[in-house]
């Protein structure tokens, strides 16, 4: 996610600025910026990488001086990471200037009415829509300008604002992306979080949806877009700087687990235009949807567990025939790709070297490649001929969550499109599956919430040599997810199986005590994997069983069962998943590990 930082007051403004974007770069960007106003003029510096090229380039903020200004760390969302794209914006004249953190979803629109109004952009962000939208509406009254503004645009967004013929005043907007404001002795401060400011004070406020922040040397008064002046209360923050920068979690691990329903939501809702499923970055007309043949995904990890997933969905739901391969086999085993095939390549980085060879591999033999890719610009994503971006923003800890679980749903969101194109499933159905897939961020939410259960049952298996989990069909894809959850944090071995394969000899492996996690969240399948669950339990297995609502019969058969919401079957992957990586989570909390750099790993597996 992008940082924001602002400051005005009695101190040089750059300095302050430069510093608080260091202490957000945890939130992952790719250039940065600051706009000073020097008594006379805003003036603007940008670069692109990491926050010391700017601060080389402004000689620690001595090269702009003045005590009022914005900065900006940019997470690349709409238009490459170049310094064009860097934020902060100005309007034509540069007399006003913005940074902004969040997707204005209407920008295109926008963007035509004010070129057609004559106005030139210098860049392809959302962004500087904004700073000639204010500038239209500007008539020497900032805050009269900021809220026609807000009235005119729909999406997410924390804001920056600064007039040049308003020196002595800063402004602090905000919808949907955080944001806070503070004050201490020497003025007052805009933050997108709290680390940033903490160093300066420790008394800040929340600024909440659709409110806007006057900020002057040594006061600030809140509004409504209506204007409204209002009142807001301040809270005092005691956490350490380190603890602040996780948002006051433990680990950046839960504080990503806890952002999957916004990650979730974000993924789903760009691509919901009313009643239909748009996913313009397909760039796929129905004809060549329906001529596809076979689809082939490609990924590594948790990424290739999604495509596992995905091959149920797909071929459950538009009956396209899936084939599903780790990349480090796919791009050594002279795949066989005929004509109609479509190539799906899934990766959180968008840097896993085996996954980008298998793109390139693809491209050779002349097929067309979707890239499914969190980070904006990365390799995958420039390289693919479309990407559809999960909108995860930045995951720290190496152990993914938030964005497998935006893979899944973007993942769903292509199957419930294909199968409407080729007709394989009715309106009824496909209203109903809209219905679901809007529901999951709040069960996502609901499970993270009660997480009381699981993690008590954690603690009673830190000690644990051995765990396999069970599960028929896609509650075999979540057993994947569920095991390599638990391994990569915890070290503590652990399998996957195909509940129906257990017997044909892993089931020797199952000794007295043993814990096996059995998924089942497939209605049709309930009473195959209670057989497999009795088979275990005969042989000494302590059988956790993570189920639907309502399957009441599953407790006949294991010891300890936890259940998930209703949803349609092919989306619970993205509700059992819930409960197994907080099993995994505090079991490696309870064993001590590192949780969000496991020994041996990487975030991103840039080698073969
Ligand atoms: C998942 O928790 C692991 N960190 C790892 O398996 C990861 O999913 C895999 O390396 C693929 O990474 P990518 O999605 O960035 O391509």
């Amino acid at each position: 996610m992008c940082g924001i930082v602002g400051y005005i007051g009695k101190k040089q403004a750059a300095p302050i600025i430069l510093d608080g974007l260091a202490r957000l770069e945890y939130r992952g960007y790719d250039s940065a910026g600051m706009a000073i106003f020097d008594g006379e003029r805003i003036n603007i510096k940008k670069s692109v990488g990491r926050l010391k090229i700017l601060e080389n380039l402004t000689h620690d903020g001595k090269m702009m001086p003045g005590l009022l200004g914005i900065g900006h760390t940019r997470w690349a969302t709409h238009g490459a990471p170049n310094n064009e794209n860097s934020h902060p914006h100005f309007n034509e004249d540069e007399t006003i200037a913005v940074v902004h953190n969040g997707i204005i979803e209407n920008y295109l629109a926008l963007r035509k009415k004010m070129t057609d109004k004559g106005y030139h952009f210098r860049s392809e962000t959302d962004t500087e829509v904004l700073a000639h939208l204010l500038d239209y509406y500007y008539k020497g009254n900032p805050l009269e300008a900021i809220t026609k503004v807000l009235h005119r645009v729909s999406g997410s967004y924390a804001l920056g604002i600064m007039f040049a013929d308003h020196p002595d005043e800063i402004f602090a907007v905000r919808k949907d992306s955080p944001l806070i404001v503070g004050q201490n002795e020497d003025g007052c401060f805009i933050a997108s979080d709290v680390p940033a400011i903490l160093k300066y004070t420790r008394t800040v406020t929340y600024v909440e949806n659709q409110e806007i922040v006057r900020l002057r040397e040594d006061h600030m008064h809140f509004y409504t877009v209506d204007e409204e002046e209002i009142a807001k209360t301040p809270v005092t923050i005691d956490w350490d700087a380190n603890a602040a920068e996780k948002g006051g979690y433990e680990h950046f691990m839960l504080k990503e687990m806890y952002e999957q329903p916004k990650t979730v939501s974000d993924t789903i809702s760009p691509r919901l235009k009313g009643n239909e499923i748009v996913i313009e970055e397909l760039n796929m007309s129905d004809d060549e949807i329906r001529a596809i043949k076979k689809i082939h995904i490609v990924a590594c990890g948790s990424a290739y567990h999604t495509g596992v997933t995905a091959k149920y969905v797909m071929e459950g739901l538009a009956r396209i025939p899936v084939e599903v391969d780790v990349a480090s086999e796919f791009r050594y085993r002279n795949p066989i790709l005929e004509e109609g095939a479509l190539v799906i390549v899934i990766s959180q980085s968008g840097e896993t070297a085996d996954s980008l060879a298998a793109l390139r591999e693809s491209k050779a033999r002349g097929f067309k490649v979707l890239g499914i890719v969190n980070v904006v610009g990365s390799s995958i994503a420039r390289e693919a001929d479309n990407v559809m971006y999960t909108w995860a923003g930045p995951e720290i800890a190496v152990a993914t969550t938030k964005a497998y679980s935006a893979q899944l749903v973007a993942l769903y969101l292509l199957a419930i499109k294909f199968a409407q194109v080729k007709e394989t499933i009715d309106e009824i159905e496909f209203d109903g599956m809209l219905e679901d897939l809007k529901r999951l961020p709040d069960q996502i939410e609901l499970l993270l919430n009660n997480k009381q259960r699981i993690q008590r049952f954690a603690n009673r298996y830190i000690g644990a040599k051995d765990v396999f989990f069970i599960g028929r069909g896609i509650d075999y894809a979540i057993s994947l997810e569920g095991s390599l959850k638990l391994k990569e944090i915890s070290y503590i071995h652990s399998e996957a199986y195909a509940a129906g394969e257990l017997k044909h000899g892993t089931i020797s492996l199952i000794e007295e005590g043993t814990l096996v996690a059995a998924v089942s969240t497939q209605p049709a399948l309930y009473q195959k994997t209670i057989s497999n669950m009795v088979e275990v339990k005969a042989r000494g297995a302590f059988v956790l069983a993570v189920t639907c609502e309502g399957n009441k019969e599953i407790e006949k058969a294991a010891d300890y069962v936890i259940y998930i919401p209703e949803t349609n079957a092919y989306f619970a992957n993205s509700l059992a998943i819930i409960p197994l990586q907080l099993f995994g989570y505090y079991v490696a909390v309870g064993k001590g590990c590192d949780v969000d750099k496991p020994r041996n790993l990487a975030k991103s597996v840039t080698v073969e």
